[in-house]
């Protein structure tokens, strides 16, 4: 924890929302998902999304890009209504950077080829976009893997080039789908360090969730809790990780983030 928290620059607590989902209900064929769900996600902060398989978690990123329509109830971004606004519009309107569960990157196309594509849609001047790719190849030391075609990459490989692939555009909100999972150790590090940074340096929101609870809990500022459809718990690492009912329903009685 120590380690992480000494690249915070300030506590975050801006109360203002850039995302609402607002009496959220979702159902797949009669089985409902998500009942009556109500988040907002604060301006310049990272927050972090917890609970159990099949809960929920990627249902609602995409319910915020718009790749799912809620049952019932609204999205709304930077106080704009947009359930109903398509996805590339959403993309391109409120600078959305999506870091899927799963894929996000073209298997037949090189890492750099990859990194120019998104490049080439995202920023016009070619200088620019050279700058930025560089940057990007360097920070995630990808300058052995240029050549290598996507579908050889390893697992974390392919991660780690997603998550870049979300950064080429300056996100404004970053959401990242189990962005720890497949990784190393030391580069869950840099990627929580690059996720601070960001924070600090942008004004960026970032969504998180992952199954690596500690990892995820030791660079966000608040976390929420999901079961059964609904928060069942919402606030700082240290409180939800003491709530009495986050604890009987996801963490148990042992776990800890030390
Ligand atoms: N297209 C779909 N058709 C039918 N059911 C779906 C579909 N997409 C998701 N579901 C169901 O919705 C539920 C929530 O799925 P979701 O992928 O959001 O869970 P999750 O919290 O991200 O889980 P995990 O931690 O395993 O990634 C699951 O029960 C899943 O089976
Ligand atoms: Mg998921």
């Amino acid at each position: 924890m120590a380690l992480i928290k000494k690249f915070r620059i300030k506590s975050y607590k801006n109360e203002e929302n850039i995302v609402e989902l607002k009496n959220i209900s979702v159902f797949f064929n009669k089985r409902q998902i998500l009942d009556n769900l109500n988040l907002k996600i604060n301006k310049q902060e990272i927050l972090g999304m917890l609970g159990p398989n099949g809960v929920g978690k990627s249902t609602i990123f995409n319910l915020i890009t718009g790749l799912k329509d809620p049952n019932y109830g609204e999205i709304i971004i930077e106080g704009i209504n947009c359930t109903k606004l398509p996805i590339n519009e959403r993309f391109n309107k409120f600078k959305l950077g999506l870091v899927p569960q799963y894929g996000g990157l073209i298997h037949d196309l090189t890492l750099l080829d990859n990194l120019k594509l998104v490049a080439e849609i995202h920023i016009k001047e070619k200088e620019m976009r050279t700058q930025k790719i560089n940057k990007l190849i360097t920070k995630f030391e990808f300058e052995s893997l240029l050549n290598i075609k996507g579908k050889h990459l390893s697992g974390g490989q392919k991660k780690k080039l997603v998550i870049a692939m979300a950064l080429v555009n300056d996100p404004k909100i970053l959401l990242l789908d189990e962005p720890f999972a497949a990784l190393d150790i030391l580069t869950i590090k840099m990627l929580q360090e690059t996720v601070l940074n960001l924070q600090s340096t942008e004004e960026i929101s970032v969504v998180i969730c992952d199954h690596q609870a500690r990892d995820l809990l030791n660079c966000v500022d608040r976390a929420i809790i999901l079961s059964n459809g609904k928060v069942i718990a919402s606030g700082s690492p240290n409180e939800v990780i003491t709530d009495t009912v986050a604890k009987n329903e996801y963490f148990g009685d042992e776990f800890n983030i030390n």
